[in-house]
């Protein structure tokens, strides 16, 4: 019979429950995430439970990955759905924290400061935003210590950043990245697509469609600056309601300026509806 799945709100309770899985050999792959889940998030708990004997969810809105006028307050939560989510995706344990749990000094001093690839895409506009991600996933690998970890491609910049993290300060665990999981018409799911009003969802198709776009351009020889002024361009004309926030690519997953030499780029969009800044990207090969 399958074990009962546990939501754990401790630390120290997730420690023990973990301790004794590891006393038994058995391998442990988490899946970090700010909950409010879909079908992006299942297809890493889904990997995760393929390769490990144990699956670890996290649900923790992280405060300090939001800058002053972001949406963390606003970020959509719905806790009942989630643990149903992840019962059917045979998750053994939720670890669910308060922030009072994670950050429990008022006056902690020592956080995770990204030195490269933070000043350009979403960092340029979000500029404490990935040492908050770098600092919650460095406690989070602290408090669970995964064989593995689950990141989506969806959040490339993240992604990136979080295997430099991962191999600068010595974290022994194994980075794996999941595809992009897509509604039908091609929009990159996420948990900030319920903020678009009907008209916006319709509009949203424009990121994917622009990203192909440059691709097909790349693909006819056009040189990557020249193709992605044409990608700005398709985009303001095929787009209604979205603001371009940026279009660019860079190597990956250096996140360096591309040089001729790269076998592989990131093409990445961010788009600001009314409500709700979307993200999406493509991997180029060379
Ligand atoms: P969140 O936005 O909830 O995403 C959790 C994970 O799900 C990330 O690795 C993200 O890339 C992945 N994901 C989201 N949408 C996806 C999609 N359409 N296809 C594939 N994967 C997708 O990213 C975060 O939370 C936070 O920054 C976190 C890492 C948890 C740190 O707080």
């Amino acid at each position: 019979m399958e074990e009962q799945m546990k939501i754990v709100e401790t630390i120290q309770d997730l420690r023990s429950h973990l301790k004794l899985e590891r006393v038994q050999g058995n391998l442990i792959g988490f899946v970090p995430t700010m909950g409010y889940l879909h079908n992006g998030h299942a297809a890493l708990m889904q990997e995760a439970r393929q390769a490990n004997d144990v699956v670890v969810l996290s649900i923790f809105v992280n405060p300090t990955q939001f800058g002053p006028n972001e949406d963390y307050h606003t970020y959509p939560r719905d806790l009942e759905r989630d643990t149903e989510i992840a019962r059917a995706n045979h998750v053994d344990y939720i670890f669910y924290p308060t922030v009072e749990e994670m950050y429990s000094t008022a006056n902690s001093s020592v956080s995770v400061t990204v030195h490269h690839g933070t000043d350009i895409l979403c960092g340029k506009s979000r500029p404490t935003h990935f040492d908050g991600v770098a600092t919650v996933v460095t406690k989070l690998l602290n408090i669970i210590q995964p064989d593995r970890v689950y990141f989506g491609m969806k959040d490339a910049q993240q992604l990136a950043i979080v295997k430099q993290l991962v191999r600068d300060l010595s974290i022994p665990v194994e980075v794996c990245a999941v595809e992009i999981v897509r509604e039908s018409d091609n929009l990159a799911l996420s948990s900030r697509n319920v903020r678009l009003n009907a008209q916006e969802r319709i509009d949203a198709i424009c990121l994917y469609q622009t990203l192909s776009h440059v691709r097909s351009l790349l693909d006819q020889g056009y040189e990557v600056e020249q193709a992605i002024l044409f990608g700005r361009e398709f985009f303001n004309k095929i787009s209604k309601l979205g603001q371009l926030d940026y279009l660019e690519a860079y190597a990956f997953p250096g996140l360096t300026q591309l040089q001729s030499e790269d076998k592989q780029g990131l093409l990445a969009i961010a788009v600001q509806y009314e409500n709700a800044r979307l993200i999406d990207n493509m991997i180029i090969d060379f």
